[in-house]
């Protein structure tokens, strides 16, 4: 038996979910709607801005993308922001990460209504999910990994969890879920970084380890418990002259040698990928619903 958790059917599992209470929302009138926000040509982030718009018109989420120059001053952002944030048919802006150099994300994020930042990046979301109020969005890639526990079976109450990487994208929030006192939680959570010693000791003491810090192929085999969960959120691309680019992507965990001990294990692609775009969807559905009361 296989212990791949696959990304790409649980997010298909979701998307079959979010599909019935989309066509709710259009019998009572409503077709959700989100806007993208890219500055810059960064080409990742043209493939994951790219990514979105097409699952977003699978659902029959209406979505719009305003495409920015590098150079754009963030007072032209934050003023498209206001214009977006008062669109009445737009239920969710998101602005994609990273941003120019000029430009302060934490304005930013903090510019979009929390009503419609279906991202979770703003502090009011932030708040809510520090004191585990679920009456505010949560952050997309750590929702998606804990969907993908629990839809797994994994089970995180009293789990020792170790959470590598300490961003405001993934880190703190991953962090900030898995402690929380309910059912799909419960655990305890160390976030390790770049001043943690002994990184391999948390490593092997952890069931679940969730590996976010960016770092190509970090995990080792040898950091990791026989039997432990290895969640893998990193996306990195490494030389490779094999291939026709010259370069491959992989993750933060070394999944050839992982995998073998591993007791359940996210492949990398089809692993956490899917699963952010599918926890988009939903916070987009969810902003909707939201705005009919
Ligand atoms: N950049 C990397 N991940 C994300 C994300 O989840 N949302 C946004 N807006 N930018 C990102």
């Amino acid at each position: 038996m296989t212990n791949l958790i696959d990304g790409r059917a649980i997010a298909a599992q979701i998307q079959g979910e979010l599909a019935v209470r989309v066509a709710d929302l259009k019998r009572r009138g409503i077709v959700p709607g989100l806007a993208f926000v890219r500055v810059g040509e960064d080409p990742a982030s043209k493939v994951y801005v790219g990514r979105k718009e097409k699952a977003c018109a699978e659902l029959g989420i209406v979505s719009e993308t305003h495409v920015l120059p590098a150079e754009t001053a963030e007072a032209e952002l934050l003023a498209l922001l206001a214009r977006l944030n008062a669109t009445g048919h737009l239920h969710g802006i998101l602005v994609q990460a990273p941003l120019p150099k000029q430009i302060r994300e934490s304005v930013v994020f903090a510019t979009v209504l929390p009503s419609k930042d279906v991202d979770g990046f703003h502090p009011v979301n932030v708040g809510k999910l520090m004191l585990g109020d679920d009456s505010g969005f949560r952050p997309c890639t750590p929702a998606g990994v804990v969907e993908l526990l629990v839809r797994s079976g994994v089970k995180t109450d009293g789990a020792e969890v170790v959470v590598l990487g300490r961003g405001n994208i993934v880190g703190k929030p991953m962090a900030a879920m898995l402690c929380q006192k309910n059912k799909h939680a419960n655990s305890t959570v160390t976030i390790c970084h770049a001043a943690t010693r002994d990184i391999q000791a948390h490593c092997r003491r952890a069931d679940i380890i969730i590996a976010a810090m960016g770092v190509a192929e970090f995990l080792k085999a040898d950091m990791v418990k026989p039997g432990a969960v290895i969640m893998d959120v990193g996306v990195n691309r490494v030389p490779d002259a094999s291939s026709k680019t010259g370069t491959k992507l992989v993750g933060d965990v070394d999944f050839k040698n992982v995998q073998p001990i591993a007791g359940k294990i996210t492949p990398n692609p089809g692993g956490v990928g899917p699963m952010t775009i599918a926890m988009l969807l939903q916070n987009t559905v969810r902003a909707a619903e939201k705005s009919l009361t």
